[in-house]
C-alpha cells in the first residue's frame, strides 16, 4: 500500500537530519522546524526561517507573525488546521538574522520534495526570501497579490507579516492581498 502523506513527510523530516544539512546553524537551533497542518492542505504557506518562539516550539509561525497570520486566515474563514505551513530554512539562523543564499539552496530539493507530497492547489510564500526561491526574478513590490503559474503549479507571493506587522501601509496592502485567496482558490 502506498505510504499516507503524513508518513512520507515524516520521513523527510528525517531524511533533512540524517543528511546533516547546514550543520552550522543546526548545531545553534533548538530542533528542526520542519512544518505543520494538513498534509491535504489545498494551501501551503512559506515563510523564510524559524525564530525564537518557532525553535523553541518546533512550530512554523507560532509568534506574533503566526498570530497575525492566523487573524488573517480567520477573515477567510481558514483555520491552521485546514492549511499547511513551512519555512523554505527549517532552523533557526542565529539573532533572527537573514537566511543566507547557500542556505536557502541547501533546503531547496526538501521544499520541493514536501510539496510535491502535499500537492497543493495553491503556494503562497510570505515575503521575499520564499519567492525568490520558488520565483526568482521577481520584486515583491510589483508581484505580491498577483497570482503567478508556474510548470502548472499556481503561486501567490504575499508580503511577509512580520515586515507588516509594524508598518500600517504595508499591514492594510496584505489584508488587502490575502482576501483575494478564495477566489483564486476557486479559479484554480
Ligand atoms: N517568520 C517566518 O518566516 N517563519 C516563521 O516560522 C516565523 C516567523
Amino acid at each position: 500500500m502506498a505510504k499516507s502523506k503524513q508518513l512520507q513527510l515524516d520521513d523527510l523530516s528525517a531524511e533533512i537530519l540524517a543528511d546533516n544539512i547546514c550543520p552550522d546553524l543546526a548545531s545553534g537551533a533548538t530542533q528542526l522546524v520542519f512544518g505543520t497542518g494538513s498534509p491535504d492542505a489545498e494551501l501551503v504557506f512559506i515563510g523564510e526561517a524559524p525564530g525564537k518562539k518557532e525553535d523553541e516550539t518546533g512550530e512554523p509561525f507560532v509568534g506574533a507573525a503566526g498570530r497575525f497570520l492566523n487573524e488573517m486566515l480567520a477573515m477567510i474563514k481558514l483555520k491552521r488546521e485546514d492549511i499547511y505551513i513551512t519555512n523554505i530554512v527549517k532552523y533557526r539562523p542565529p539573532d533572527n538574522r537573514d537566511p543566507l543564499p547557500e542556505e536557502k539552496s541547501a533546503f531547496l530539493p526538501y521544499l520541493t520534495k514536501q510539496l510535491a507530497i502535499i500537492k497543493p492547489k495553491l503556494i503562497i510564500t510570505l515575503g521575499r526570501h520564499s519567492m525568490d526561491v520558488l520565483l526568482p526574478g521577481l520584486k515583491i513590490s510589483q508581484a505580491h497579490g498577483e497570482p503567478k503559474r508556474k510548470n502548472g503549479q499556481v503561486y501567490l507571493p504575499l508580503f511577509h507579516p512580520a515586515a507588516a506587522l509594524y508598518n500600517g501601509g504595508l499591514r492594510q496592502t496584505l489584508i488587502d492581498d490575502f482576501a483575494k485567496v478564495p477566489l483564486i482558490l476557486e479559479q484554480i
